[in-house]
């Protein structure tokens, strides 16, 4: 019997990361370490769905996986791998679509948001994305997933098609939960607090990337977009301010009383000029890291060569089971 629960979750090796990545995100999977058995990868091939520059892409994912590391994952505590590297996602992928239904996926928000974005490019890949997700999932029985909003609905999915398999050929798969985390915070655009902070805005000053250099990160806070008020308090309506105290409280771990009570008095200002040497400070050290893991190549390759070794022998047991419970000789 396994002890620990199994939590698992993806990042796309798209561009660099954002705060919201980070906040909302990365840092999280690195406190779930001592808790649970981890595994971490980068969904490089779901990152195909949409058009990609193959060479932007592999240079991409070599920095995400960096990243992730610079973060704080501890190859030796989690498993950390790159999708692609472990054959048996693509295998489960088929697998599954089997047992997915067409109508199901015509139901996915996401896909209905990405074709609208790219009319030009609605590829299958696209529409059956949910079903690559479903089996990065099910693949290691995970218990947890840690997943935004955005990503609800394909983890209900993957509950859905688990449960199916499970009926159709006899008990196979764990039915993962999703994972609901202390502060899942949502980091807002510093431009327009009232959608999400997005690497693809078109505003550069909307969005902090976590590897920026501190000046450049305090102007985009001393640019962001506020209220006509001009005391630090958290409300209703003043959606700005908000989201500067999520995100302070998330890198200092002060609570909103007591960043009103710091803020008493002064104006917006010097809170925004706080908030990003804050950020700044607190990603320093991933910078660091980053800086010296993207220049020790070896290291790297070695530390995702162990992951994808660990990662396909947990995946392939599932798949061989899933093979032979469909049939296949
Ligand atoms: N689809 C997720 C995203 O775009 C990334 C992802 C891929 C993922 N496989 C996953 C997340 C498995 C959780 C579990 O954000």
């Amino acid at each position: 019997m396994k002890d620990k629960k199994i939590i698992l979750s993806g990042i796309q090796p798209t561009g660099t990361f954002t705060l919201g990545n980070y906040i909302g995100a990365v840092r999280n999977w690195t406190k779930l370490q001592e808790e649970y058995d981890c595994i971490y990868m980068i969904a490089n091939m779901h990152a195909i769905t949409v058009r990609q520059d193959p060479a932007a892409l592999r240079k991409n994912t070599a920095n995400a996986y960096a990243l992730i590391l610079a973060c704080g994952i501890d190859p030796e505590k989690s498993i950390a791998f790159i999708q692609s590297h472990n054959r048996c996602h693509a295998e489960m992928n088929w697998v599954l679509s089997c047992s997915t239904q067409f109508g199901e996926l015509s139901r996915m928000t996401q896909f209905k948001a990405k074709a609208e974005k790219h009319p030009d490019d609605i590829n299958a890949g696209l529409f059956t994305y949910p079903v690559l997700m479903a089996g990065d999932i099910l693949l290691y029985q995970s218990d947890l997933v840690p997943v935004g909003a955005d990503q609800k609905q394909h983890l209900e999915l993957t509950r859905d098609i688990a449960q199916r398999f499970n009926q159709k050929y006899g008990e196979l798969f764990t039915i993962p939960e999703p994972y609901i985390g202390e502060t899942g915070a949502r980091v807002m655009s510093l431009q327009d607090p009232t959608s999400k902070m997005s690497k693809s805005d078109d505003n550069p000053n909307a969005c902090i990337f976590i590897l920026e250099d501190k000046d450049t990160i305090i102007r985009k806070f001393r640019r962001a977009i506020t209220d006509s008020d001009t005391c630090v308090r958290y409300a209703e309506g003043k959606d700005g301010i908000n989201n500067l105290m999520t995100i302070y409280s998330a890198v200092t771990n002060k609570s909103y009383d007591e960043i009103e009570r710091e803020f008493d008095g002064k104006g917006y200002g010097d809170f925004k000029t706080a908030v990003g040497e804050a950020v700044a400070d607190h990603l320093a050290p991933v910078r660091d890291n980053f800086a010296r893991l993207a220049a020790d190549k070896a290291y790297l390759e070695k530390c995702w060569t162990e992951g994808a070794q660990k990662a396909e022998s947990i995946a392939r047991r599932t798949l061989s089971k899933a093979y032979r419970k469909v049939g296949f000789n």
